[in-house]
């Protein structure tokens, strides 16, 4: 017999099942890793197990579909350097290449397994990572290898810049060639930095083609120092998700909101780089898929935090409480091709995966009312209370 537990006295609710929106009144049974069951609490079968959450707010647990965990070193003078006027140009992106290839496997699974943790203590139960710290084939391989043995879904991002002292077409064949290769057990995702400086659009382009040659999902970083072509680029080859969308012209909205390209973007990146905002409120109200995700890396995002996040999604780029949550949750599930799993990626949803935040509070509003407030009362990873 599978060991179930009856959450109840549960404040707001939010499933992200069809045609519902938040419940209230309502009670959730986890049965082993799945949700066997949601409804009235006044209904709610017998249990091995309750537990009374006196009111608080259950979602389900963050999806973050965009970081870049496997690396090592720090940027913090770069950081000072930007709050004190000086641009970012994604130049620091090879001081972290230098500290990441200079450190040991070990100690670039431990920083991960800190950054993971520190995560799953906010809320998030699914993560992405990619490679893009390493390239060279060695230290790309081990990033890969790394990650898949500690988070969700990895993504390959060896075209992540053209490291010192190589020709761009040199490294574009070792990346689309032997690079890819290497790495192919590990990932499921391909990317590219398609920005002035790092890839142009028929670079890009090839990426993008070795990948889906090698079976891989697409994504893309797009538009987000400039008009990159990224996101048109994305919506052309049909990737999952284009990431950023800073810098958006009409067109660019208008081809997200009519593709299945998910636009993801980065709040505390914008912020911490003072970049524009992207126009997350002109992607929805176009109808376009909009996905939160935390970008935490060293140098432009350094914060594993989806509920600041979510906050700054809310305060700052006009989304509403409930738009947010979705983006942040089933969101980042599509982003990352998950929204078909049978786990139900970023919804509550009976035979999903048993995934749930609780916060101490009683509604998702407060994420954004109480911005900053450290909210998680507990999380439920796959059925079992990790937080
Ligand atoms: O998503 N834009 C490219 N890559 C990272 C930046 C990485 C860095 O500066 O180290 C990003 O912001």
């Amino acid at each position: 017999m599978t060991w179930s537990t009856l959450l109840t006295d549960i404040g707001e609710l939010t499933t992200h099942r069809a045609g519902e929106d938040r419940l209230t009144d309502a009670a959730v049974v986890v049965e082993g890793d799945r949700v066997a069951w949601i409804g009235p609490a006044a209904h709610a079968p017998a249990t091995d197990d309750v537990v009374r959450l006196h009111g608080r707010a259950v979602l389900p647990g963050w999806v973050d579909s965009h970081t870049h965990l496997v690396f090592a070193g720090d940027r913090t003078a770069e950081f000072e350097a930007r709050m004190a006027g000086q641009q970012y140009a994604a130049g620091g992106i090879a001081t972290t290449v230098r500290a990441t290839r200079a450190a040991t496997e070990a100690e670039l699974a431990v920083n991960l397994r800190r950054l993971r943790h520190e995560a799953l203590r906010q809320g998030t139960t699914v993560i992405e990572t990619k490679t893009g710290y390493g390239l060279d084939v060695a230290t790309e391989e081990a990033s890969a290898r790394i990650a898949a043995a500690q988070v969700d879904v990895v993504t390959y991002l060896g075209a992540h810049l053209v490291p010192d002292r190589l020709d761009p077409r040199d490294y574009l064949d070792l990346v689309t060639g032997p690079m890819l290769d290497a790495v192919r057990p590990w990932v499921q995702f391909i990317d590219v930095f398609c920005e002035d400086g790092a890839f142009d659009v028929d670079q890009s382009r090839e990426v993008l083609d070795a990948g889906r040659r090698a079976g891989l999902g697409l994504r893309v970083h797009g538009n987000q120092l400039g008009p990159s072509g990224g996101v048109a680029l994305a919506v052309e080859a049909g990737a999952a998700s284009v990431d950023h969308c800073n810098a958006l012209s009409p067109a660019d909205i208008d081809a997200l909101a009519s593709s299945s390209t998910v636009a993801t973007v980065l709040p505390a990146c914008d912020l911490s780089t003072r970049q524009p905002l992207a126009p997350a409120r002109a992607l929805v109200d176009a109808g376009a898929t909009v996905a939160i995700a935390t970008n935490a890396n060293p140098g432009t995002s350094h914060t594993t935090s989806m509920p600041f996040c979510v906050a700054t999604a809310v305060l700052q780029m006009g989304l509403t409480v409930a738009e947010a949550v979705w983006a942040a949750t089933r969101g980042g599930a599509l982003a990352l091709g998950l929204a078909d799993h049978p786990d139900h990626v970023g919804m509550i949803e009976v035979g999903g995966r048993a995934d749930l935040h609780v916060l101490d509070a009683p509604s998702a509003a407060h994420l954004a009312y109480r911005p900053g407030v450290p909210l998680t009362a507990a999380v439920w990873q796959a059925g079992r209370q990790v937080v």
